[in-house]
């Protein structure tokens, strides 16, 4: 069970590194939130613009976790967090492996870090949801927000609680359900990449998390750190 122990902060560098510091002081399950980041990080170690008005938290995972596990968290957390949305009247798109976008706009992404050997130390899943900035100066043909979306402002906390209730509720699943409900909102499915500058067709995503690409002369199977799926926006 996640959000036993919730502990807000004003301020973090980064709620992942905050948990990857103290984890052995913190029981499984603790969620770090911060109002705002300083270093906030993405994946491939982008920088995540951390503002007041949206949510920056992390949870920690700790009692008898392993490698294997690590996707079905992926999975769990993405679902929890298109509900959340849809909850708002509000249609998503996970782009796998774990970006969320609403009219092919990022609302929400996923840091999920690890630590040990196959018995892992601990597993951290961060997440960032837009929920209420409006302007991404730049970024704004690729940014989106709740408010952004509905015109409406959201309760941080409420969004964060019903986060906390449908992520217990997938995590104790069949998976194999959670897993059909995650394809049905992926939006890779049948897209064209590039991979070693040739062209394939992405045909399906595993459910431990390898994809398998395909073109006329190739069928390979690779994992979500292999490709970018950049061009898929
Ligand atoms: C991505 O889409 O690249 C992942 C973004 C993850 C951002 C969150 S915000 C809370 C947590 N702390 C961080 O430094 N990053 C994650």
């Amino acid at each position: 069970m996640i959000g036993r122990s919730v502990i807000f902060y004003d301020e973090l560098g980064s709620t992942n590194d905050f948990i990857k510091t103290n984890f052995r002081d913190m029981d499984h399950g603790t969620i770090i939130v911060a109002n705002t980041q300083t270093k906030g990080r993405g994946r491939r170690d982008n920088l995540w613009e951390s503002k007041v008005g949206n949510l920056y938290f992390s949870i920690l995972l700790k009692n008898n976790i392993c490698r294997e596990d690590i996707f079905k968290y992926i999975v769990c957390s993405s679902m929890s967090i298109v509900s959340v949305i849809n909850k708002c009247h509000i249609d998503c798109k996970i782009k796998y492996p774990n970006d969320i976008l609403i009219n092919s706009k990022k609302v929400s992404g996923v840091l999920i870090e690890s630590s040990g050997g196959k018995k892992l130390d601990y597993i951290v899943i961060g997440i960032g949801i837009n929920v209420n900035q409006l302007d991404f100066n730049s970024l704004n043909d690729y940014a989106t927000s709740l408010k952004k979306t509905t015109g409406k402002n959201f309760d941080l906390n409420q969004v964060l609680k019903d986060f906390i209730k449908e992520m217990n509720k997938y995590i104790f699943d069949d998976y194999k359900t959670v897993f059909i409900d995650y394809l049905k909102y992926s939006m890779v499915l049948k897209k064209e990449i590039l991979f070693n500058n040739e062209k394939y067709t992405i045909s399906e995503i595993e459910s431990n998390g390898m994809i398998i690409i395909k073109n006329d002369v190739n069928e390979l199977k690779v994992s979500s750190n292999e490709i970018s799926l950049k061009e898929l926006y």
